[in-house]
């Protein structure tokens, strides 16, 4: 029987962290042995907030590609390509925006959310309003049944479910509703204890050095109470221990709570072994990292394979899409 087909993609707007990689990734290089998988740098969407400086997009892209590698995506095993590079998702975009009631896209929460958010940012434009059809023509133009997001990712699916039956409502049954695959991670705490993101400036990046990583946790706040050596500190309260709670064993994680409790050990102590379990992670992925950075034209081949790919899968539902609206001339 044939495979199920996942897919799933990543804005190409930062450089690839911790939260990342334990948020989506991993799921990702897990998913590849068991479906047929498609994963893609979103480049188009990342212009939706940044169109007035594109200039670190490509940046974006190339650290994106590298790490999808570095991490263990295999393209022997799955599709990985570039959003821009495949134009049928702009087609399939065009054609959706038709029959997409303005109503649907102003109602979905992170549309006003961001807006907030990004004040200094003129987000009233239609590419933003889009960014869920978008991401819906990303994802039916494959016709994917299975979208590996986190819960944020809920209400741009729910949409994605709706016009695909409204196409197929009003025209012919060409799209699966696809679902999204809940990962269930903990949210990745960054180095203030904050959520992990490249807008709070707090990220562990997968292209950092050994030595910046040792100094970001080297440099974390704990438990305020622990001014001195002395001083007893409740671990709940140090931002270090939440990332214990990610990367270090169960035993580990009870010993270094008794230390800060009792004040067995000193913070650095505690961040020593954050450290090398961080490390462990990192460092398969640093050699890996280097390997494909030393060999540019590697990853060039295995993105333009990707590419092929995904475009051959595109095309086939493009063709179905035209044919189902009456787009479709010979000669
Ligand atoms: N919106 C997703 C995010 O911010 C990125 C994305 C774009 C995506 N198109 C997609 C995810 C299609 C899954 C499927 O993480």
């Amino acid at each position: 029987m044939a495979k199920e087909r996942v897919l799933s993609g990543m804005q190409a707007s930062g450089r690839v962290h911790l939260g990342n990689l334990v948020g989506a990734l991993q799921n990702w290089v897990r998913l590849q042995d068991t479906y047929s998988c498609y994963y893609f740098i979103a480049d188009w969407h990342a212009l939706t907030t940044g169109y007035a400086n594109p200039s670190p997009i490509r940046e974006s892209v190339k650290d994106l590609l590298v790490n999808f590698l570095a991490v263990g995506l295999d393209p022997d095993k799955c599709t990985i390509f570039i959003q821009s590079r495949i134009l049928e998702h702009a087609e399939l975009h065009i054609l959706l925006s038709m029959i997409t009631p303005l109503g649907w896209l102003e109602r979905v929460p992170t549309y006003k959310e961001k807006q907030q958010e990004l004040k200094d940012r003129d987000l009233s434009t239609y590419g933003f309003l889009g960014y869920p059809l978008l991401q819906t023509a990303d994802i039916i133009i494959y016709r994917a049944r299975y979208v590996p997001v986190g819960v944020d990712q809920v209400p741009h699916l729910e949409i994605s479910r709706e016009i695909a039956r409204r196409f197929n409502n009003l025209f012919q049954e060409v799209f699966p509703e696809p679902e999204a695959l809940l990962t269930d991670f903990p949210k990745v705490p960054g180095v203030d204890g904050r959520k992990m993101s490249k807008s709070y400036n707090n990220a562990i990046y997968l292209s950092d050095t050994p030595k910046e990583v040792e100094h970001k946790i080297r440099t974390m706040a704990t438990d305020p109470a622990r001014v001195k050596r002395t001083d007893v500190g409740n671990p709940e309260l140090s931002p270090v221990f939440h990332l214990h709670k990610i990367f270090s064993t169960k035993e580990e994680q009870e010993e270094v709570a008794e230390g800060c409790r009792t004040a067995g050990i000193g913070c650095i102590d505690c961040k020593k072994v954050l450290i090398k379990n961080v490390f462990n992670v990192l460092e398969p992925i640093w050699a890996r990292r280097d390997q494909f950075l030393r060999h540019p034209e590697q990853l060039q081949a295995i993105i333009e394979k990707g590419n092929e790919q995904a475009r051959v899968s595109a095309q086939e539902t493009i063709e179905l899409v035209r044919k189902a609206m009456g787009f479709y001339y010979t000669g």
